[in-house]
């Protein structure tokens, strides 16, 4: 059986920026508790016309660029995404159609911020059971859409943004492993309190956002992501020494320092985008990693560590040789 080779990166951002200081003037919040609570200091955010489709398209565009792949060689598209354009039809059809790879499967996957992750996990295998040879993976968000401008305690946290990665079998490395897990009884601490079946509160009057009770999703995430990280090295025989880049979901400076430092990986080698992105949802890990592979630091035959958690709960690890 073949890996499953990270081949091409790319990402997409939105031109529009929100910083600290903007938001200062928008609720009660400053760029100081920002900074020291979370690490974040600007975000992009959509315009009103640009939506999670145009992201999406663009990252892709870029990953199947650096992979030398063209869109006609993909059998299959999975896009993580919560902030979908339209609940049907799925994500993955409207990037395929645009970028001309009719034909081959799509879908989206709803993970909230481990979406990514899941949809690595899946493409994952059908590579390894030789079903696919091109698959192209995204995270893409615009979570602006639901958030709350008039709630400091989660307005200053999201932004909006893509990554897509392109994979390719190979007989000598790539992805070592994936591991995936999910606790439904967290439902009530980060959630969206509408949907199609159960029916939508007031959308015309934007009260349908986000819900968060910010501390209880920190406790357990910096838990299961400790917990995520000792599983995957455990499971592969590999320890954090090894480690070239660890590339987390970018929520919080805190959550990332606090499981960086009881997994006993160094900072100097966790990439850090949250300062510039905020947390992008699905999009997150992607991203970070296409920031560090262009500008140099992730490169070809490093071990590298992907961690996700999200709304659900769900999150997940992957641990490759890029
Ligand atoms: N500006 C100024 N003060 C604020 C702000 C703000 N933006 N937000 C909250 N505060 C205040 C609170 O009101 C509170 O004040 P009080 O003590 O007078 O009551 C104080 O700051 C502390 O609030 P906490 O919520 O306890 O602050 P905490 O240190 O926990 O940080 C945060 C909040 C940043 C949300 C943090 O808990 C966090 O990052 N949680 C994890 C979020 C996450 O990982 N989400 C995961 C995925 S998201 C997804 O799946 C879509």
């Amino acid at each position: 059986m073949s890996y499953a080779r990270i081949i091409g990166t790319g990402s997409a951002l939105p031109d529009r920026v929100l910083t600290n200081a903007d938001l200062e003037r928008m609720v009660d919040t400053n760029d100081e508790w920002i900074r020291t609570r979370t690490g974040i200091e600007r975000r992009h955010i959509v315009s009103e016309n640009e939506t999670t489709a145009d992201l999406a398209e663009t990252a892709a565009r870029r990953a199947l660029d650096a992979a030398g792949v063209r869109p006609e060689e993909l059998d299959l598209i999975i896009v993580g995404t919560t902030t979908p354009d339209y609940i049907f039809p799925n994500l993955g059809t409207l990037v395929q159609d645009r970028i001309g790879a009719n034909g081959c499967a799509a879908v989206s996957c709803e993970a909230a911020c481990a979406g990514f992750l899941y949809a690595l996990g899946i493409a994952e295998k059908f590579i390894r059971v030789g079903e696919s040879e091109r698959v192209l993976v995204i995270g893409a968000e615009t979570l602006s859409r639901f958030t709350d401008y008039t709630d400091r305690s989660t307005c200053v946290l999201f932004g909006d943004g893509a990554g897509a990665v392109v994979l390719a079998p190979d007989e000598k490395h790539g992805i070592l492993r994936t591991q995936l897990y999910a606790d439904g009884k967290y439902r009530d601490l980060l959630y969206f309190p509408s949907g199609v079946s159960r029916g939508f509160n007031d959308l015309k009057s934007g009260k349908d956002f986000v819900k968060m009770q910010g501390n209880e999703v920190f406790r357990v995430a910096v838990r299961e992501f400790i917990r995520a990280a000792k599983n995957i090295f455990a499971a592969t025989g590999m320890s954090p020494d090894e480690l070239d880049w660890f590339v987390p979901h970018q929520a919080n400076l805190r959550i990332i320092e606090a499981v960086a430092k009881r997994v006993g990986i160094p900072m100097d080698k966790v990439v850090v985008t949250i300062q510039e992105h905020g947390n992008t949802s699905a999009a997150s890990v992607p991203l970070a990693l296409d920031v560090a592979v262009r500008d140099g630091r992730i490169k070809p035959g490093q071990t590298l560590l992907f961690e996700a958690f999200g709304g659900g709960f769900t999150w997940g690890s992957a641990l490759l040789r890029y």
